[in-house]
């Protein structure tokens, strides 16, 4: 494609990942401290209109994928317009990623958008642990919407943070749940993404660990091939119907094809998870600027990206201490 963006090491991004609220209704510990963050006031989100705007924008230059997520999309007013709205642009992929608390009454509605693929945070099979990591008690609404999503037909993953002495009996339990449930579970190394930077313990579940547990249940796991821009490393489990998969988020293993642009709700583009560097894209748009000022401005953007996670990280100016919630994983 002539307009397709590139970036300066010849990747072509062809997913944008959207977060559309800093908001959650859930307090996971990974992620948020238990008494919140102070969220963004209102005006400093981006308006549906200019998310609008900017998925268009970004789609005639190339990005074929959207992933929605916060916060938790669903605690936004307006989001199942905004989908309706942005699923008119042909052969866009949108894809969401929630943690299925709210999910459940939208369930038809996404599927008559033609929405097929589903992310759900899930990191315990049991309603204590489930309440001790999230702060709240919503496991059997959650196990619920899991289950009806995938009985629609839904392309649906688990995700779920491994963490040191609070899910360690989940790395098994999931693995058993993809025996009868057509489900891809992911199991991701912790990021120090939680508002106060890197916990003890935090790479203790690394992505070798991890696998290496599974491999003392399921000895013959089959790897599955990378696909270009994909952060799980897959498994099939013999017999199975779904599989499982490792994110080493933290290790960072997958950044060579990487081909993500992030807008944070606030309205800031992130050429990496890991930089500062964020570039505040809503007060160019507030500026009034063209459809051609906006792609000009991305393209230079994308001209500085560095070329991995660690590069961004020795380039910040300050130590990590955002929250997930307002960065959209
Ligand atoms: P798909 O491949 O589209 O299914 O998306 P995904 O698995 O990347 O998205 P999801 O929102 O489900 O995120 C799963 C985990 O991967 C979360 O912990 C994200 O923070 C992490 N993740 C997503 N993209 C990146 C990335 O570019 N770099 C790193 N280090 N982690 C990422
Ligand atoms: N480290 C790794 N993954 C995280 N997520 C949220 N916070 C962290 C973190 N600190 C994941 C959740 C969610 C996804 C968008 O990001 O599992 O599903
Ligand atoms: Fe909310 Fe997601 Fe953060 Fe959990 S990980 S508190 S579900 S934004």
């Amino acid at each position: 494609k002539d307009n397709q963006l590139l970036d300066n090491h010849g990747r072509p991004m062809t997913y944008l990942r959207l977060a559309v609220t800093d908001r959650c209704n859930l307090r996971c510990s990974y992620c948020m401290p238990a008494e919140g963050i102070v969220y963004m006031p209102e005006r400093e989100l981006l308006t549906w209109a200019e998310m609008s705007r900017v998925v268009r924008v970004m789609y005639g230059m190339g990005i074929n994928k959207v992933r929605i997520t916060g916060g938790e999309p669903f605690v936004r007013n307006g989001l199942m317009d905004f989908l309706t709205e942005i699923s008119a642009l042909e052969g866009l992929e949108i894809c969401l990623t929630s943690n299925g608390v709210l999910i459940g009454a939208y369930i038809d509605q996404l599927k008559s958008l033609g929405i097929r693929s589903v992310n759900l945070s899930l990191d315990a099979l049991d309603r204590d642990r489930f309440k001790q990591i999230t702060r709240r008690d919503d496991y059997e609404i959650v196990f619920q919407n899991l289950l009806r999503l995938v009985a629609e037909g839904f392309e649906v993953k688990i995700n779920a943070v491994v963490m040191k002495g609070q899910n360690e009996q989940d790395i098994l339990a999931l693995a058993a749940l993809t025996k009868d449930l057509p489900v891809s579970v992911r199991y991701i190394e912790e990021m120090p993404f939680n508002g106060s930077g890197l916990v003890e313990g935090t790479l203790f579940w690394n992505h070798e660990r991890i696998l290496k547990e599974l491999k003392t249940v399921y000895p013959s796991l089959k790897s599955i091939l990378m696909q270009g821009g994909e952060t799980a490393n897959r498994y099939e489990i013999p017999g199975h119907l779904g599989d499982v998969g490792i994110i080493a988020a933290f290790s960072r293993t997958f950044c060579g094809t990487c081909n993500r642009v992030r807008l944070t709700a606030k309205g800031q583009v992130k050429t990496c998870l890991y930089d500062d560097g964020v570039f505040d894209l809503k007060a160019y748009l507030r500026k009034g600027i063209s459809d051609e000022e906006l792609r000009e401005v991305l393209l230079g953007l994308y001209q500085k990206r560095p070329l991995d996670g660690f590069e961004a990280e020795k380039n910040r100016k300050g130590v990590i201490n955002e929250s997930m919630t307002t960065i959209g994983g």
